[in-house]
């Protein structure tokens, strides 16, 4: 599969690089022994403080995986195959109808998060509830799915001896499309894209939990507040040029952004719609202009508070990674976002160094990753200089240039909607 940004830095690489201490699976499994692999990711997306420590990511075989589903969920598995995942684990599961389950849906994700994830139940119960709630407001999300117990998750102990690992275990149904990685994105894509996700982040003010709190990750080295943090892994860099530009725009963040937070409005983001966490089916409208429509909007492990302008410029930097004219991506999916939440003069302002910020946080993590995983070096290096590429040319036209072609792009809808 071809893979974007934060897809491929961290996460297959990782599968390749594992040692397998053989532990017992004592909940569900029985004597089963399953293989538990030990990595010392890289960065911690999910956990916060921790950004770089050993996790336990998963590594249930397929075999086990079907004992879990029909044993927490009471599911019968006719298929089962692994599918990607960055810490975590996840499969793409067929169930088989029985006189017990007559309807429903019969392909699912089971979830598996690793153990620092799994520290962490509040937060994937409040996101598990936001895929719920999303859903139920009309957006393309997947239903999560009840235990035997009638619970969302479940926490699964696996136990070695030495210590016993806690991982949270989820029942997803498998949405229809594929990823818009796979297909080449037009201009009435991005736009609707960034429609969906303003559309995304207005919805989520009115979801209400009790622990919503806990989507305020305040050291999540993922959320742009945190852009400063990267200074911690920079040295991964080495002395060139890349590394200067870095450096500049973390001192311009510190300088232009992070002293206008405070103007920004807030609000609970996805952080994460990249180009493998959208999926696209043949558009069904005949009033659709894109001949694909949107068909899922996976992922919610990055959610946090922050602000609209992060999740449109998040958005529109992983828009920008396979185009063929990434400069010109900014200004469509401005635009659709904006169709929704016009943005205010100083989150416009901030938007080109957000932008790039996440190029930053993308790059500098990759490249820490690598220094942790020298094996895959250049597999990484590779992937990395597309972003490399497009984050050079963002700086060298500047921020005047790059907003010019942003704002007419975006300028040019509103004249098209009054008309
Ligand atoms: N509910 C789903 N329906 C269809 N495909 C899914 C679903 N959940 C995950 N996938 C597939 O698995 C991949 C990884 O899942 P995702 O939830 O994005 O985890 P990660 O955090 O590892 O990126 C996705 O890019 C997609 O291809
Ligand atoms: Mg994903």
């Amino acid at each position: 599969m071809k893979i974007g940004l934060k897809q491929f830095w961290g996460k297959n690489w990782c599968q390749k690089n594992i040692q397998k201490p053989l532990v017992a699976f004592h909940a569900y499994l029985g004597a089963q022994e399953i293989h538990q692999s030990v990595l010392p990711l890289a960065i911690m997306s999910s956990g916060d403080n921790k950004q770089s420590q050993a996790v336990a990511k998963p590594s249930f075989s397929e075999a086990q995986a079907c004992v879990l589903v029909e044993s927490v969920f009471g599911l019968k598995v006719s298929k089962i195959r692994p599918l990607p995942s960055y810490d975590d684990q996840n499969f793409h599961v067929c169930i088989s109808r029985t006189k017990d389950i007559p309807d429903g849906p019969t392909e699912y994700v089971l979830k598996i998060n690793n153990t620092e994830a799994s520290k962490t139940p509040d937060l994937i119960e409040v996101q598990s509830h936001i895929i719920m709630f999303l859903r139920a407001t009309g957006f393309p999300t997947a239903s999560v799915c009840r235990t035997k117990g009638d619970s969302i998750t479940s926490l699964m102990s696996l136990d070695s001896g030495s210590e016993t690992k806690n991982f949270l275990v989820r029942l997803l149904t498998y949405l229809p499309g594929k990823p818009i990685a796979e297909i080449p994105i037009s201009p009435q894509l991005l736009y609707n894209i960034g429609k969906l996700a303003a559309k995304l982040d207005k919805t989520l003010e009115k979801f209400q939990h009790p622990r919503l709190s806990s989507l305020r990750r305040e050291s999540f080295i993922w959320n742009l507040k945190n852009v400063p943090l990267l200074e911690k892994y920079i040295h991964a860099l080495g002395q060139n040029r890349n590394r200067k530009i870095v450096e500049q725009v973390i001192q311009l963040f510190r300088e232009e952004v992070e002293t206008k937070l405070s103007d920004f409005r807030e609000c609970i983001n996805h952080g994460d719609l990249n180009d493998h966490n959208i999926l696209v089916e043949p558009s069904t409208s005949a009033s659709e202009d894109a001949a694909y429509q949107v068909s899922g909007i996976l992922d919610f492990d990055d959610m946090s508070y922050g602000y609209y302008v992060f999740e449109v410029a998040i958005t529109i930097m992983y828009m920008m990674i396979e185009s063929q004219d990434p400069i010109s991506v900014g200004g469509h999916v401005l635009a659709g976002f904006e169709s929704i939440i016009p943005l205010t003069a100083v989150e416009r302002g901030a938007l080109y160094l957000l932008v790039c910020s996440r190029f930053c946080q993308s790059l500098v993590i990759a490249a820490y990753s690598c220094q942790l995983h020298p094996e895959n070096q250049e597999y990484i290096m590779i992937t990395a200089k597309t972003g490399w590429k497009h984050l050079q040319q963002m700086f060298d036209m500047g921020q005047k240039a790059v907003e010019k072609i942003w704002f007419e792009t975006a300028k040019s809808y509103e004249s098209k909607i009054s008309m």
